[in-house]
């Protein structure tokens, strides 16, 4: 059994395997090198061959446990028709959301649209480099995309005041989403996921209605995914309540921000759980990696823990950095 396995299924507490959230990304200057020449991200996601080598890229530099494919959580509405760039120095634009357009889409149309994704999975989880390693695949959650479809950008601190003022249009939405989610998982399984992670990277927007946007929506997902066999990380980013949240949606493991307390959390969760140290602690210097990293590790010596970071790592990371955290990972008694 792989070792992200041992401890998400068999539950162990002495091993600590470790993969990076955006593992595959700027901070590497081999992936930049690709990015030079491919300015459009979405065609980069939908080349089989470029995205199953930057997916593989971290993992021949790196001793980490896990690839996670080279895509995108918006690669979803790309493939429900919304139109779909990425701004340099500003992030994701998205045009307007067609209901009706997105309504008539069949599930054959929408899998062509995005099938190299699931053609580079499968090269990636073929590919002897992750031998004994885990190829996780992932989704955005219903309330992250549709906070994306209806903002058509990172909405930063705030919703817009009229964000909920359509409310069958939202209740659309999030019936297509149920559907064409699990249709993307589903696809990413078949061709080699051995894990699905759930990023509900704006969970932390949402002050009331938490069961109708996150609860539920995340659950139905967490179901389906469990059904096939597969086990499921969750990552709702910026949320209150940690322990709710997984009393109710009940995921194989949680990952946490590097908001939440770990001494705190520890006691809370029984669940294997992932993650938690702030990647800005990456940009500091090794003295300081080790006491913090250290710190994750000790709290969590008898729980189930893969070690990662509260979010994504920063394009300014030094890989030097990267290799000094993997070691004090690996070396920790
Ligand atoms: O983790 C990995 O290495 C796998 C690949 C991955 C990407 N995006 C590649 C990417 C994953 C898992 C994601 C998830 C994703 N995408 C999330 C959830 C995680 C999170 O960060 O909260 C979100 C919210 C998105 C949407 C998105 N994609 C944003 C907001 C941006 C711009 C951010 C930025 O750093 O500029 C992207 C672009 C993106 N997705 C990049 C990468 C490597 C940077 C693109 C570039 O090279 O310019």
């Amino acid at each position: 059994m792989t070792p992200i396995n041992e401890v998400i299924i068999n539950k162990k507490t002495n091993i600590n395997p470790v993969w990076i959230m955006r593992q595959a990304g700027r901070y590497l200057p081999e992936f930049r090198e690709i990015r030079k020449k491919n300015s459009d991200f979405i065609k980069l996601c939908l080349n089989e061959n470029l995205a199953s080598e930057v997916t593989l890229q971290p993992l021949k530099r790196f001793d980490l446990d896990a690839a996670i494919i080279f895509s995108d959580i918006l690669m979803i509405p790309y493939g429900l028709n919304q139109k779909v760039e990425f701004k340099k120095n500003f992030g994701p634009v998205l045009g307007d959301f067609k209901l009706d357009e997105a309504s008539r889409l069949d599930e054959v149309d929408f899998v062509q649209k995005i099938y190299p994704i699931y053609k580079a999975i499968k090269s990636v989880s073929n590919n002897s480099l992750t031998d004994n390693k885990n190829t996780i695949g992932f989704v955005g959650a219903p309330w992250t995309l549709l906070v994306y479809i209806i903002n058509k950008q990172s909405p930063k601190l705030n919703l817009k005041k009229d964000f909920f003022k359509d409310n069958f249009l939202i209740n659309r939405i999030l019936s297509l989403l149920d559907k064409f989610l699990k249709i993307h998982i589903k696809n990413q399984i078949d061709n080699g996921a051995e894990i699905i992670q759930i990023f509900d990277s704006w969970a932390g927007l949402l002050k009331d209605k938490i069961p109708e946007y996150i609860y539920i929506p995340t659950l139905n997902i967490v179901e389906y995914v469990k059904e096939l066999g597969v086990p499921v990380i969750c990552f709702p980013r910026g949320i209150k309540d940690y322990k709710n949240f997984c009393d109710i949606v009940k995921p194989d493991a949680i990952n946490i921000d590097y908001h939440v307390d770990p001494k705190k959390i520890v006691n809370e969760i029984k669940i294997p759980i992932q993650g938690g140290l702030d990647p800005k602690i990456l940009l500091t210097d090794q003295k300081t990696l080790r006491t913090e990293v250290e710190k994750y590790l000790s709290i969590f010596k008898d729980h189930p823990y893969v070690f990662n970071l509260g979010h994504g790592i920063l394009p300014e990371t030094k890989i030097e950095m990267v290799e000094v955290l993997i070691d004090i990972v690996r070396n920790f008694k």
